[in-house]
């Protein structure tokens, strides 16, 4: 019998379990709407906050990086993959995000993974939000420290946590900004408060933050005013910034230090021309206009109003995501079926991406939606939804 027979089984458990996840295939450009099975549907779910994935200047200044430096960056960036594109890429991020340096990996998630274990020995101590992305929790995992989970924002066990591991020389506090599944903020202020208090080093995981919180997009810790009271901001170009690649901004030793030290940095191909190109083309346009930002609020401020006076429950989210509850993950994946009969694209989500019981379909509104695209949206959701019984 073939080794790996034994996965054939456990995907048939994914099948009966209804956990397993078919994966939408779209025929062209991540755009407001998508071309999914030859017809177009409105996009109501990616991360595309600000429409930069196929934006004209973007698509250019990243064709233009093809035609200067091809496609691959052709070695690790410690050896010979560091082009010129790259510095300034860091270079601009750090200007843009007001700290003193910045690194930039093949991604968020590798970030993580790349930032966390380069600093926290085994050694130290970690207290995480127990909703910390699956990439924090890795990165964690990584360095083999003790990790204390503490519930989600609650500053009280978290500073109780801390009091009774006083015995550990370093300290950190790891958690994301914006939590992904609620968009709901991290109490920020609270975190440095302790930290300051028990001498804690804080990093900040701002996926969901950066390109849509702050001046301009300039992420959470800005949109807080915390400035360097946050150690480590951990942030990502796949999602606001429209292309692929992730950062840690912080201070020149943090920053020279990973580039030592972080393994992804070391053992990984560097961020290819085409991609470093788009992205320090985002970080230009973001910093020549804020009408983009403010266009992903008040598109998500017009969705969340509407949705709310029809009588949806939305959760508690303080950023453009909008959590449409559903409780049953049965109620979830079928109106997410019915709406994309109907043309509308809104993934449901159930456990375990979010607790039992408490299944959603997840909308993301972005810069580039029309109202006339938002209003066909929510005239969908208001016939399915009644539909369903989710509202009168
Ligand atoms: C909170 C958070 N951190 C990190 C990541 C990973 O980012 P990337 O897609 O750039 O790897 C995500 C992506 O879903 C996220 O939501």
């Amino acid at each position: 019998m073939p080794k790996l027979d034994f996965l054939k089984n456990d995907l048939k458990d994914l099948h009966e379990s209804g956990l397993y996840n078919v994966i939408r295939t779209l025929e062209g450009a991540n755009d407001p709407w998508v071309k999914i099975n030859g017809e177009k549907r409105l996009n109501l779910t990616c991360n595309n906050y600000l429409g930069l994935a196929n934006h004209p200047e973007m698509v250019k200044a990243a064709k233009d990086a093809i035609d200067r430096y091809g496609v691959g960056a052709g070695a690790v960036r410690s050896i010979a993959g560091t082009m010129d594109l790259h510095i300034r890429l860091e270079e601009a991020l750090a200007k843009f995000k007001g700290r003193e340096a910045c690194v930039v990996f093949q991604s968020g998630f590798v970030s993580n993974s790349g930032v966390i274990p380069a600093i926290i020995r085994k050694s130290d101590v970690i207290f995480s939000d127990e909703l910390n992305h699956a990439s924090v929790i890795d990165g964690c995992r990584l360095t083999k420290a003790p990790i204390m989970r503490y519930k989600h924002n609650n500053m009280e066990e978290l500073e109780n946590l801390i009091k009774e591991n006083q015995q550990y020389e370093r300290k950190y506090i790891v958690t994301d900004g914006v939590f992904s599944m609620d968009g709901d903020i991290a109490d920020l202020k609270s975190v440095a408060d302790l930290a300051d208090k028990y001498d804690c080093v804080v990093i900040v995981d701002d996926a969901h933050g950066e390109g849509v919180l702050g001046k301009g997009g300039r992420g959470v810790v800005n949109h807080l005013g915390l400035g360097e009271r946050i150690d480590v901001e951990v942030g990502t170009l796949s999602k606001a910034f429209g292309c692929a690649g992730g950062f840690v901004a912080g201070n020149k030793d943090l920053i020279e230090w990973i580039k030592q030290r972080g393994r992804p940095f070391l053992f990984s191909n560097a961020l290819s021309p085409s991609e470093a190109a788009g992205c320090l083309k985002a970080v230009e346009l973001l910093e020549k206009s804020e009408e983009l930002v403010s266009t992903l609020w008040d598109n998500s401020k017009y969705f969340k109003a509407s949705m709310n006076e029809l009588g949806f429950d939305i959760g508690h989210s303080d950023t453009p995501i909008t959590p449409i509850m559903l409780g049953e993950a049965s109620t979830a994946h079928g109106m997410s079926k019915k709406l994309f009969e109907e043309k509308v694209f809104a993934m449901a989500l159930g456990y375990p991406t979010v607790p039992k019981g408490k299944a959603r379909i997840r909308v993301m509104v972005s810069a580039g939606h029309s109202k006339d695209d938002l209003n066909y949206g929510i005239e969908k959701f208001t016939s399915i939804g009644r539909e369903f019984g989710v509202i009168k």
